[in-house]
This record gives C-alpha cells, sequence and structure tokens, in this order.
C-alpha cells in the first residue's frame, strides 16, 4: 500500500460505470470485512452487498430527495454495501455471539469463556443502563468496520468511498431492514475510478499543529 499516495487523494466521487470489481478480490474483500473486531465481539452488523443493477437501482431510488447526486456514484460503481447495526441486543444475539466463540475455540479453557461471558453480559449492561448509548455504540463499531474496509481496499487496488447521504428510514424501508432487527447505518461505494473525472486539487486538512497534542 502506498500511504503517500492515498494521503494525498481525494476520495473517489466519479466511479467508471465499465469496470467491475473481479470475483476473488470481492470475496477477499468480504473476508476481510466478515473478520473486521468489534468491541466485547459484540458483531452488530449485517452487510447487504449490492452487485446488480437492480440492486443499485433500488438504493439510488429510495436515497431521499435531497440526496440524488450520490445517485451515480452508486450506479457507477462496481458494488456498494449497505453496512446496517442492530438497533439492541436481545439475548438471542448474544447467546448466537457465544455459541460461536465456544464451537471456534477462542477460549480453550472453558472457565475463561465463562468468565469473557460474565464481563460482556456486565459491559452491554452499563452501555444499556449506565450510558444509555447502546445503539450509538454499536454504529462507532460499524464506523471502525467501514474504516478499516477503506484501507483493505486500498491494499487491493479498489478505491471505497463512503457515503451519509441517505435517508436512512427509507432505505430501510426499501430493503425490509427493521423487519431483520437492523438499520442502516452507512453506505460503501466501491470501484475504480473515471480517469477522466479524477479530482487533481490538492486535499484540505487543518495543518499538524492543530490536531497533534505532543506531552
Ligand atoms: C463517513 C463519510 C461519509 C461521506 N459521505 C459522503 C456522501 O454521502 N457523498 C459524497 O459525495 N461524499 C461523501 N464523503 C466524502 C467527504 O465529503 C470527503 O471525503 C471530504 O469532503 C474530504 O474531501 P476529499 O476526500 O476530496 O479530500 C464522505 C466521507 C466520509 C468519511
Amino acid at each position: 500500500m502506498n500511504l503517500d499516495k492515498l494521503m494525498n487523494k481525494h476520495l473517489t466521487r466519479y466511479f467508471d460505470p465499465s469496470k467491475t470489481i473481479p470475483e476473488e478480490t470481492l470475496q477477499q474483500l468480504l473476508r476481510f470485512l466478515r473478520s473486521t473486531p468489534s468491541s466485547v465481539n459484540v458483531q452488530p452488523n449485517h452487510f447487504y452487498v449490492l452487485a446488480t443493477p437492480e440492486g443499485k437501482e433500488r438504493l439510488t431510488a429510495n436515497l431521499g430527495e435531497r440526496f440524488q447526486d450520490n445517485a451515480e456514484k452508486i450506479l457507477n460503481a462496481s458494488h456498494t454495501i449497505i453496512l446496517t447495526t442492530r438497533a439492541d441486543v436481545p439475548d438471542s444475539h448474544l447467546e448466537a455471539v457465544f455459541t460461536k466463540e465456544r464451537a471456534d475455540g477462542r477460549f480453550p479453557d472453558p472457565s475463561k469463556q465463562e468468565l469473557w461471558e460474565s464481563m460482556t453480559r456486565d459491559f452491554l449492561n452499563l452501555r444499556s443502563y449506565g450510558y444509555k448509548d447502546l445503539n450509538h455504540w454499536m454504529e462507532k463499531q460499524t464506523y471502525m468496520a467501514v474504516g478499516l474496509t477503506m484501507m483493505a481496499a486500498a491494499e487491493l487496488g479498489v478505491e471505497a468511498t463512503p457515503l451519509e447521504g441517505f435517508d436512512p428510514t427509507s432505505v430501510d424501508k426499501a430493503f425490509k431492514i427493521r423487519e431483520t432487527g437492523h438499520s442502516t447505518t452507512v453506505l460503501l461505494a466501491l470501484g475504480y475510478p473515471d480517469p477522466e473525472r479524477v479530482y487533481t486539487t490538492p486535499i484540505s486538512r487543518f495543518h499538524a499543529d492543530h490536531l497533534f497534542t505532543f506531552i
């Protein structure tokens, strides 16, 4: 990965509609997305991978009027992922996490798994009744998955642009997402840039003095 190049490039706004991510590359990226970590391994996500014109059109028809400028990006991108996050953590979800951890042998010592499960329940109670931010906290996990996947895409030579310009109520309805106990957090458009429409102006970020305090 060329970090200098990454540091100096704009996110892609114009994708080349004639280019599709090879299946093997896509699968590797999805394997990476599946592997991204979450706090207490809560794994609060479900991902809708839109690969077909029908899927992408269903999304663009439901972005909401004020977000139509994102439609072209989605239609021209090779793939767009809808990243959804659980609205809450029912016991059935937590049990599914623990069952998978046990099956995967995450903690070979059963007493360690038991301790882990009780610590996880404590932490989730704190989020629900102490900080009262359970869904917000889970969406933070989703954003981490997006950031990591953007880096993984760069490593694979794929451009990845996150999109927050959409109406979540409308997208949830179009894909029947709420019925699954999730709601849409963010979109990720993936593909290759249109070489004729790549921004070449400098990127604009605050000076390092504004950002870093060394102590
Ligand atoms: C989380 C996130 C959401 C974004 N949503 C959109 C979007 O909906 N539409 C869009 O055109 N750009 C979107 N962007 C791109 C930003 O506007 C862009 O990265 C920022 O203005 C800096 O511009 P640059 O990448 O060209 O340097 C998003 C970027 C991030 C990180």
